[in-house]
């Protein structure tokens, strides 16, 4: 259940201040009735909306721009643990799922969305979507460790990793390291850091390819994607990044 002023903001009927003006105006029934407040919850699937007479159609598609925090896996559904979903409590659709994984114990950017063909396309192997990974690692990170990242690693895989980018930031017993790899192999990050010696203490994802982790959204928190982030998403989708 959603409130109908957010429902019809994110329908495109308009903007939130626009959408209450409409509904104080009577001009918004649910069920027929024109007696709405902003406020009335509403089911997308099971009420009928309609604006002058209109029936409002329901969001087909939507992308949510996610904070994970530690703690919550990546999937809509477990037995044992919280969930990424569980997050999201203020969605139209309720079909929507994580684009990719990150481990349980993993922060930061995660792609929430119902679109299966992008999901599809940012996750397909062959499109090399790349991904910057920023990371606390045990031991002190060298020049060796980055030129054997920029030639392809061994994680016990047919092939070595492709050519990754590594960044260090500071060096020491936990050096800091900006990681950038443009594939998505299953704990890809850490087997890296294992195939040279060394242990990830922390992940965290910060950008996958156009989005970034926006500074001012905590973990935990989500926000819709902007018309600019959709927009270049798409442009990836097409293969024009
Ligand atoms: N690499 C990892 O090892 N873990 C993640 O969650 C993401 C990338």
């Amino acid at each position: 259940m959603i409130r109908l002023d957010k429902f019809l903001a994110e329908t495109g009927t308009g903007t939130r201040s626009e959408v209450k003006k409409l509904i104080h105006a009577g001009l918004v029934t649910v069920n027929g009735d024109a007696g709405t407040s902003p406020e009335q919850k509403i089911s997308p699937e099971a009420d009928i909306v309609c604006v002058r007479g209109e029936n409002v159609t329901y969001a087909a598609f939507e992308y949510y721009l996610f904070h994970k925090p530690a703690g919550c896996v990546s999937a809509t559904e477990d037995a044992v643990h919280r969930t990424v979903m569980d997050y999201l409590t203020d969605t139209v659709r309720r079909d929507l799922f994580p684009v990719g994984r990150l481990d349980i114990d993993t922060e930061g950017l995660l792609l929430i969305t119902n679109d299966g063909a992008l999901a599809h396309a940012l996750l397909a192997p062959t499109r090399h979507v790349s991904k910057i990974y920023y990371a606390k690692v045990a031991g002190t990170v060298t020049a060796e460790d980055v030129n054997l990242f920029e030639k392809g690693v061994d994680i016990g895989e047919k092939a070595p990793t492709r050519p990754a980018a590594l960044e260090i930031l500071t060096e020491g017993e936990v050096s800091e390291i900006l990681l950038t790899i443009c594939e998505g192999k299953f704990h890809q990050v850490k087997r890296m850091f294992q195939a040279v010696g060394k242990e990830v203490v922390y992940l965290k994802r910060i950008a996958m390819g156009p989005l970034r982790l926006p500074d001012d959204l905590p973990a935990g928190a989500y926000r819709p994607l902007t018309a600019e982030e959709l927009a270049a998403l798409k442009a990836q989708k097409r293969g024009n990044l």
